[in-house]
């Protein structure tokens, strides 16, 4: 065979993966290849490969006859609309997308790559973990990726979409990069699959159950989306790059914007009479940004907080906003870690925040006390006082307790803090306050139900207004609801060049 020839046969090999057989099994799933979800990924014609023609060392268990080039993992560098980005993606048709140490070495190759050149790395993990045949080799090309991941972390945007089963090492490393995608019925998550479970706990239970998409949105929240297909999961991850610089020193891209109309008069009427009536966060979201912008994150887990990108006049923006209409927008455990580290991303990566506020205070309950709500929802706090981006808030009706500390108030940072006519700023509610303080008089009074009902309007025309906190200074305007888009407009052009910085440390401890 002359050179030429010899070459493209080994270009060959490496194009067909594991062998058409088992690549018609990946269709048969409705799977799609690694090197089919690259072309949907990148630019058409911009990928170039790195490593096509590396292999496996392993020579146990019979590993010298198997020997298929890229060892199971296409490495490299492309663009996603115009934008440079580095990319690995799994492939499952050779060994089952596990982990090998040459496998390890091409991956770590893109990850170095990636941070030297200040670019999002993507993942696409399809992958059974470590090599079985290798050992401690496969282990140790796994905590090479890891320690990288680490490195990058808040360095260049890391984003993970699980498209296959992915089991031990294969879910560590999307875990502690920024986003996770998952595949709805082919993708599954796990440290130990079913049988592992059956064998040590007893229990029964699928793969879908155990770590299927759905699971990890809801239950755990380890995914950050659960993606209908392959397609469409990949269209998530081009749109999630679309908010995003490439690396912390930049600001991500701005998209064109004419100034219009800005009022929006819907929003006079969102907050319906009655305070405990629960009204939809999301109409808020939508009104205010950028139309069709808003991508939220986290959809399904802890519905009682909203976190999302969207843009505002063609900058991007983060969003963390209590949601009256799941658990009446109160803050517990999760939804405390969900806004923390979306609030961390944003920070670490220039982008702007606004914090939207309906709380009626943190969650009452053993289940919480017990499970640390005083940990947890300190998170939410530290994320947010941290935080050194723009950051704006919108007080549009409750901010009571120490929720209204935690949601962005002026004191931990904050600012710009507006609030509409509709806020209510207090220590407790109108009910609960009134029997704590007026618990003398109301045990005294003839008709106790009228004296707590007298006390109760008393406290309620003090404190259920924004009033009080406008004139202390710690709301900076209290606005029109219709005209929120073009006061946050004004503010956020206002922060545009905004220094600000935490005090030299090495790093902070944010409550784990
Ligand atoms: C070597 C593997 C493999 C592995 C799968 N294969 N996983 N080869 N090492 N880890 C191979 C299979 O032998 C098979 O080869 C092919 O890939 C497809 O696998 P199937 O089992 O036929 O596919 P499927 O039924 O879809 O099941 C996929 C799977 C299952 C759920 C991923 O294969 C599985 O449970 N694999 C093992 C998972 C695991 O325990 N990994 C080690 C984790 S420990 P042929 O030749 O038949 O096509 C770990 C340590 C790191 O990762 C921890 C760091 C914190």
């Amino acid at each position: 065979m002359d050179k030429i020839s010899l070459l493209k046969d080994k270009q060959e090999k490496a194009l067909t993966g594991g062998g058409a057989k088992r690549i018609e099994a990946q269709h048969a799933k409705g799977k799609l290849t690694a090197r089919e979800r690259l072309t949907l990924l990148l630019d058409e014609g911009s990928f170039q490969e790195i490593g096509m023609l590396v292999t496996h060392r392993s020579k146990d268990f019979g590993m010298e006859k198997e020997v298929y080039p890229g060892d199971g993992v296409v490495t490299g560098y492309g663009t996603v609309n115009g934008r440079l980005v580095y990319v690995f993606s799994q492939d499952f048709t050779v060994f089952g997308g596990s982990l090998s140490e040459t496998h390890a070495e091409k991956i770590c190759k893109v990850m170095d790559l990636a941070m030297q050149n200040g670019a999002p790395v993507i993942g696409l993990n399809d992958s059974g973990g470590a090599r079985i045949q290798e050992g401690v080799v496969s282990l140790g090309g796994y905590a090479d990726i890891f320690y990288r991941n680490v490195k990058a972390s808040g360095v260049i945007p890391q984003l993970s979409a699980i498209m296959g089963p992915c089991a031990g090492g294969a879910v560590y490393s999307p875990a502690i990069t920024d986003f996770i995608l998952m595949v709805e019925h082919t993708s599954y998550m796990f440290v130990t699959g079913p049988n592992v479970v059956k064998t040590v706990t007893h229990e029964t239970v699928t793969s879908e159950e155990l770590g299927g998409a759905h699971t990890h949105a809801s239950k755990s929240g380890v995914t950050h989306f659960a993606c209908a297909n392959e397609v469409a999961c990949i269209e998530n991850i081009k749109q999630l790059l679309s908010y995003m610089p490439q690396n912390c020193e930049e600001e991500a891209p701005v998209y064109a914007y004419e100034a219009g109309d800005e009022v929006r008069a819907k929003l006079n009427d969102i907050i319906p009479a009655n305070p405990n009536q629960p009204y939809d966060m999301k109409e808020v979201i939508e009104e205010v940004v950028d139309a069709g912008s808003f991508m939220e994150v986290h959809k399904d887990y802890a519905e009682n907080i909203v976190v999302g990108f969207a843009r505002m006049a063609g900058r991007s923006i983060g969003i963390v906003a209590n949601q009256p209409a799941s658990l009446a927008g109160v803050l517990d455990i999760n939804s405390s870690k969900k806004g923390a580290r979306f609030t961390r991303f944003c920070d670490a990566f220039n982008i702007p925040l606004l914090v939207l506020v309906d709380v009626p205070g943190f969650l009452p309950g053993t289940d919480q006390e017990w499970n640390g709500i005083i940990i947890n929802g300190a998170k939410l706090l530290y994320a947010l006082s941290e935080a050194t981006v723009p950051k704006v808030t919108v007080i549009t009706r409750k901010a009571y307790g120490g929720a209204y500390d935690v949601m962005n108030s002026k004191h931990i940072g904050a600012d710009m803090n507006f609030a509409w006519p509709t806020a209510e700023i207090a220590v407790m509610g109108a009910k609960g306050a009134a029997e704590i303080i007026f618990k003398k008089e109301i045990s005294e009074a003839t008709d106790h139900e009228a004296k707590l009902k007298e006390k109760e309007t008393e406290y309620l025309e003090k404190f259920a207004n924004p009033y009080g906190a406008a004139a202390r200074g710690f709301v900076d305007e209290v606005i029109l609801p219709a005209d929120t888009r073009s006061k946050l407009i004004k503010a956020y052009k206002m922060l545009e060049n905004k220094v600000d910085s935490m005090p030299k440390k090495k790093h902070g401890n944010i409550p784990l």
